[in-house]
């Protein structure tokens, strides 16, 4: 919160007092957006599916016919993989919107983590650079590991 949200907060307590309401915490619900669904929804249905592009789109796989490289072969390949990367790197921002977040310490670095590492695959696959988006996916998955260390209930670990 800003110093002049805080006054405002404040001004609007006093007065929201008198109503019996009060109540000025972070997420008092006085920004017109909200998460459409839980965390985890979030994780599994908005987080996950690009990220598996971007990582379905970089390095190598060994198949029974040997080595098969995972990058894209065309322009259109190539852009699937910068859409993906915008959606990621958006998803950092969304981390942060009050619903989301568990706290705004470490939470929020988490999360403007995610999305410098997403935007550098997205720079990567704007460059058709297959080394850079792998060097990108290892960032990007570093800071989804590093999140849920921290914030992961235990028993939820797999
Ligand atoms: C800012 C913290 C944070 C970041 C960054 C983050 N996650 Fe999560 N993630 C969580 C939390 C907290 C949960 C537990 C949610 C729950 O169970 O309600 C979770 C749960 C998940 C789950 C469900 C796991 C399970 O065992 O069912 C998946 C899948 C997931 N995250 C994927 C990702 C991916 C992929 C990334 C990176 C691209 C990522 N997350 C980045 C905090 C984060």
């Amino acid at each position: 919160m800003t110093i002049r949200q805080q006054r405002r907060c404040l001004t609007r307590g006093v007065l929201l007092t008198l109503l019996a309401m009060g109540g000025c915490s972070a997420d008092s619900g006085d920004v017109p957006y909200a998460p459409t669904g839980s965390q985890y929804q979030f994780m599994t249905e908005y987080l996950e599916p690009p990220s598996d592009v971007i990582w379905g789109s970089a390095g190598a796989i060994l198949t029974a016919e040997g080595e098969v490289d995972l990058q894209p072969t065309t322009d259109e390949g190539w852009l699937k993989v910068v859409q993906a990367a915008t959606v990621v790197a958006e998803g950092g921002n969304l981390l942060m919107m009050p619903g989301l977040a568990m706290d705004n310490a470490d939470w929020h670095e988490y999360a403007q983590g995610l999305t410098r590492a997403a935007l550098q695959a997205k720079r990567a696959a704007q460059a058709q650079d297959a080394d850079a988006l792998f060097d990108a996916g290892g960032a990007i998955y570093n800071v989804c590991r590093a999140c849920h260390n921290q914030y992961m209930a235990q028993d939820e670990f797999q």
